[in-house]
């Protein structure tokens, strides 16, 4: 890792200033998953679509560096994903799973610590626990992301296949994503 980045700080978002940030976080988001060796194709109006649900329900923080949005953690119960095989894993409780919705970091401050900040602000701010467990779905060929996951506790637990569009051919591809789990 590079020189780990301060002050970093955590501000968290919520459906009332998701406004103000909402033009900064498309952009980190279209940054985050279009651009690079994870490139693929999403649609503007999918990725607007796309935060404006997770924020009208779940939550998140965001890192700054100065007055620049650097980072971004977004979350929901785990009820909320429509992908999860719960019929499999009757063990884990939807209601009390925290699910990582979104992770991202901009470009030119990642391998720094932000990532791994913005989990652990996360988790240490769900104290007192309303949250008893935390899963994450990742694509299983993103190394930084898998890295991170295993880093700091997850384990893989199951996984999913989804159709995505390629960003240059816009042909479909298969993804395969993992879940990955950690008790909190
Ligand atoms: C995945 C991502 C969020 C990591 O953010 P980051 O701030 O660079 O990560 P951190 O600096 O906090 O890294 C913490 C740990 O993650 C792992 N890691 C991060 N980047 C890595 C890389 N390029 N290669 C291998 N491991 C990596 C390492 O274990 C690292 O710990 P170490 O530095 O002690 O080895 C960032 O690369 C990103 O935004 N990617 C695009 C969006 C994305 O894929 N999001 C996740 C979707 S599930």
């Amino acid at each position: 890792m590079q020189e780990i980045i301060k002050p970093i700080t955590f501000f968290g978002l919520d459906d009332v200033n998701y406004p103000k940030y909402k033009t900064e976080l498309i952009d980190l988001y279209t940054l985050s998953f279009t651009e690079g060796k994870h490139a693929q194709y999403i649609a503007p109006e999918t990725i607007e679509a796309s935060l404006d649900d997770i924020m009208r329900i779940g939550f998140g923080f965001i890192a700054f560096y100065k007055d620049k949005l650097i980072g971004a953690i977004l979350c929901l119960s785990l009820k909320n994903d429509p992908d999860f095989p719960f019929d499999n894993h009757k063990d884990i409780d939807p209601e009390k799973t925290l699910y990582i919705a979104d992770l991202m970091v901009d470009q030119d401050f990642r391998g720094r610590g932000v990532a791994q900040s913005l989990i652990e602000h996360l988790f240490k701010q769900s104290q007192p626990k309303p949250y008893t467990d935390a899963v994450i779905r990742v694509w299983d060929q993103n190394i930084p992301a898998v890295s991170l996951y295993k880093k700091l506790g997850f384990e893989e637990i199951t996984a999913i296949f989804q159709t995505k569009l390629d960003k240059e051919s816009k042909e479909p591809f298969e993804m395969k994503k993992n879940y990955m789990y950690k008790k909190l």
